[in-house]
């Protein structure tokens, strides 16, 4: 039998209306344009401050999207994979309410938790899925309310986040197109420095924990800073060494976008020019497992088939990886 491979072959995404500024952000608290500019680098984040709405919503958007740009049959799907931190409730899953509100009746669904690496761990999973033979057809979706956990009262991290979602169909090909590598990793060092420390089963939710702002991401910004710039150089330089790219043969690099500084540091390691650069942080901010669909999503157009991609990404856990990713169509859709 001839060796599958795992291709996307659509891209969505989906982003809420609300566009939260940091000349807004500046009336929040002590904080300035200039300093999240220079600091972190996002200019705006979009917030789903519709009441009642979670990310299943933002998730099931871009789903729908999906649907009606590809024209794939609804039917043909095997699989729906949501991967987020953030999900509606504990259970059920976010990816079974997208399930029922986007009509998919041939397929299962299930969430996926790896931070903000979840996209990145989940497509290699599905790349697993796919090239066994058993699944044909899956959508991947990464999407975030990261406004649901982000405390507006704490200057240090609420710059940072924005809410949105980004999905991709993944189908099998016997072409040399697909997700070629990948260089996955897990240290478990990272969760006094990055966490929401209640809410799950350690730490029920009481008034003790709402009264002590248990519920808010609890991070540690410097260390995280630190770990993340080494260990996204040293899975990205991986997988660019062991598939034989170079600077010259890499088309696009496509990291997390957590901080423009990390992006810039990761980027110069590589040797690639910032034009190369997949970026959305400076409009959306860190989305965290909704950044990457979303940037395939904005760049579309600008993909060739055959580009060569580096993905690489950093998160809570501590997750890290990078994969290599050959690109299956013309964005711009010319044969
Ligand atoms: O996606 C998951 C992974 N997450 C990341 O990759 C995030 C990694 N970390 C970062 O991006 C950066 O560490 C931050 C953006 C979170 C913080 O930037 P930093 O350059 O590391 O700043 P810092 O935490 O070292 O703080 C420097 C100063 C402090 O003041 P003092 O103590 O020097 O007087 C902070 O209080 O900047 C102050 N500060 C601010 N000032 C103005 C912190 N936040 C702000 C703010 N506006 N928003």
């Amino acid at each position: 039998m001839e060796k599958l491979h795992a291709v996307i072959t659509g891209v969505a995404g989906f982003v809420p209306d609300y566009v939260l500024t940091n000349e807004e952000l500046s009336h929040m608290v002590d904080t300035t344009d200039e300093w999240i500019m220079t600091r972190i680098g996002v200019k705006e984040r979009r917030i789903l401050n519709e009441e009642g709405l979670g990310t299943s919503y933002l998730a099931r958007k871009a789903c729908k999207r999906l649907l009606e740009k590809t024209g794939v049959d609804p039917d043909t799907i095997d699989c729906v994979i949501v991967t987020t931190s953030t999900a509606d409730y504990q259970f059920p899953s976010c990816a079974s309410i997208v399930i029922g509100k986007c009509g998919l009746k041939n397929a299962h669904a299930f969430e996926f938790s790896a931070a903000c690496c979840g996209f990145l761990f989940a497509m290699d999973t599905v790349a697993c899925m796919i090239e066994s033979g058993r699944y044909k057809r899956v959508i991947l979706i990464g999407a975030d309310k990261m406004s649901s956990v982000v405390n507006y009262k704490d200057r240090a991290t609420c710059p940072i986040f924005g809410d949105g979602a980004g999905a991709v169909l993944m189908e099998a090909t016997t072409e040399e197109y697909g997700l070629m590598d990948s260089y996955l990793r897990t240290d478990g060092i990272g969760l006094p420095f990055l966490h929401l420390a209640a809410g799950g089963s350690v730490c029920p939710a009481s008034h003790f924990t709402v009264d002590n702002g248990m519920h808010y991401i609890h991070q540690e910004g410097r260390t995280v800073y630190k770990y993340a710039v080494s260990n996204m150089c040293k899975c990205s330089t991986e997988v660019v060494k062991r598939n034989n790219l170079s600077n010259e043969t890499i088309n696009w690099v496509l990291p997390h976008q957590a901080n423009m500084r990390i992006i810039e540091a990761v980027v110069s390691r590589l040797g690639v020019p910032m034009d190369k650069v997949m970026l959305n942080i400076q409009r959306y901010g860190n989305t965290s497992a909704a950044c990457m669909p979303l940037c395939l999503w904005d760049y579309e157009s600008q993909l060739k088939k055959g580009d060569n991609i580096v993905f690489t990404a950093f998160g809570a856990g501590f997750t890290h990886g990078a994969a290599y990713f050959k690109w299956g169509y013309n964005g711009d859709g010319t044969k």
